[in-house]
């Protein structure tokens, strides 16, 4: 298996280049399903979760060339099934944005419920099937398997009011609608840049989604999208992640090919504990020198403070003066990692969905596991802020969605290297889910 080595206490700086945006790429690299001839999509981030995406396509019979290292050109005219019922489909969350494509297209789909990572919760579909159903399909679940059809061979447009707030449901209904029969208009719509972005990908190649970014979005089906070029927006949460890292270690850092507006909700909680942050016109200087305050902190859905900051800014937390309290409102928990920081001397008590953080003068390096994508990540800022060596299991989760984690903090000056251990018994690297 492959371990992160980490020796804590150096402060970060310099220049860190921010990938494209891995949620905005899960979604935008199936959507070229519904496209007739041949997308070009630029800066593509190189994570193992857009890897799978892309062989997905590739299974189902899309011709995918690579262009450079973050530019493929994605032709889908070969692809004639409905099904997508294999392996790879169970790897990740993002698979089932094919009950989407593929409903848009043939009016059916076949697809295998998808895998994603586990902080602890289920995560439900029944807000996609619940759009799904009002544009027509008859959708049921057998045996790890989504099927949808819909009745008269053709999607149509539908009115539908989310009960719940959800990035995938907002997307997956959007695809299935840029080709229905009439309007769809989707209320209570999730706002986040990356649902920005798939609109505005489907829109270059011909689509009519308006309202992308507010919480009502109206699709107007058309005939037929044609080819075209896009390129991905920058990752606000791993843009953030790189900003809490300097918050932890001190230091300063510019983080540069990003998108200032979209990083507003975390720019703002780091400026109230205390670090430095200064916008610039595609980067954010942020700097930290003096001690951290305590914050509270409560995740919403876009604009609110993102979900998928909320390992990370915990464990900075772990360091500010003073009790900080952290409300998880968008899953049930996400809290597992919180075992990793206590051993590691952080003070946190977890309730549901609270976590009461009682700051501490130190952390000290420990062998530690990453849980989740996210988890993972604070793990590494937990490494880098800790006395001590710190040894991050379970990277294969962080690879998932970080390009060149390790090559971007040694730029900046982490004493963080990449070691492959032999594991014991021969036990096999966990799956990545
Ligand atoms: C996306 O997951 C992201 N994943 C997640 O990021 C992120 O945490 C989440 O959005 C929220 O921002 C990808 O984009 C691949 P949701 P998704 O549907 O779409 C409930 C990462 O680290 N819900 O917005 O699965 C659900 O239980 C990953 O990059 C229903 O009840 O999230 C949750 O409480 C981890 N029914 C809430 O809505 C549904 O049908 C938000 O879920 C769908 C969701």
């Amino acid at each position: 298996m492959t371990k992160y080595i980490i020796t804590g206490g150096r402060p970060l700086n310099g220049e860190i280049s921010i990938s494209g945006a891995k949620n905005a790429a899960l979604a935008i690299i199936p959507a070229a399903l519904l496209v007739s001839g041949r997308c070009r999509i630029e800066n593509i981030p190189q994570i193992k979760d857009v890897t799978i995406q892309l062989q997905i396509l590739q299974h189902m019979g899309a011709d995918v060339r690579m262009v450079d290292s973050h530019t493929m050109d994605i032709d889908c005219t070969g692809i004639s099934s409905p099904i997508a019922d294999f392996d790879e489909m169970r790897q990740i969350r993002a698979s089932y944005y094919h009950i989407g494509t593929l409903l848009g297209r043939f009016g059916e789909a076949v697809v295998a419920m998808p895998g994603g990572c586990d902080f602890g919760g289920v995560r439900p579909i029944d807000q996609h099937v619940k759009g799904f159903h009002a544009m027509g399909a008859d959708v049921e679940v057998r045996n790890g398997v989504v099927y949808a059809k819909a009745a008269t061979g053709r999607m149509h447009g539908a009115y539908v009011n989310l009960d719940v707030v959800s990035v995938g449901a907002t997307m997956n209904i959007m695809l299935a609608a840029v080709l229905a029969e009439g309007i769809t208009v989707i209320e209570n719509a999730a706002r986040e840049p990356h649902i920005v972005d798939l609109a505005n990908f489907l829109n270059s190649m011909g689509a009519d989604v308006r309202g992308a970014g507010t919480n009502v979005i109206k699709i107007r089906g058309v005939k037929k999208l044609t080819g075209g070029t896009y390129a991905i927006i920058p990752d606000q949460i791993e843009a953030g992640t790189y900003m809490t890292a300097v918050a932890a270690a001190g230091g300063s850092v510019l983080v540069k090919n990003v998108i200032p507006r979209h990083l507003n909700c975390i720019s703002s909680k780091l400026e109230e504990m205390g670090v430095d942050i200064i916008n610039m016109e595609d980067s954010v200087l942020v700097r930290r020198r003096g001690a951290l305050h305590r914050a509270n902190v409560k995740t919403m859905p876009y604009p609110g403070f993102p979900t998928d900051m909320q390992p990370q800014i915990a464990t900075v937390l772990c360091l500010a003066q003073g009790t900080s309290i952290i409300t998880e409102g968008v899953w049930d928990s996400r809290y597992k990692y919180v075992s990793e920081l206590l051993r590691m001397g952080a003070n946190v008590q977890v309730n549901g969905r609270i976590a009461v953080i009682e700051g501490v003068k130190r952390l000290t390096g420990a062998a530690i596991k990453s849980w989740d994508l996210r988890a993972g990540a604070a793990m590494v800022i937990a490494g880098l802020c800790a006395e001590g060596v710190t040894e991050v299991e379970g990277v294969n989760y962080i690879e998932r969605g970080y390009e060149n984690l390790v090559e971007k903090l040694r730029s900046v000056g982490a004493d963080i290297e990449s070691v492959y251990v032999p594991d014991p018994e021969g036990v096999e690297e966990e799956e990545a889910v």
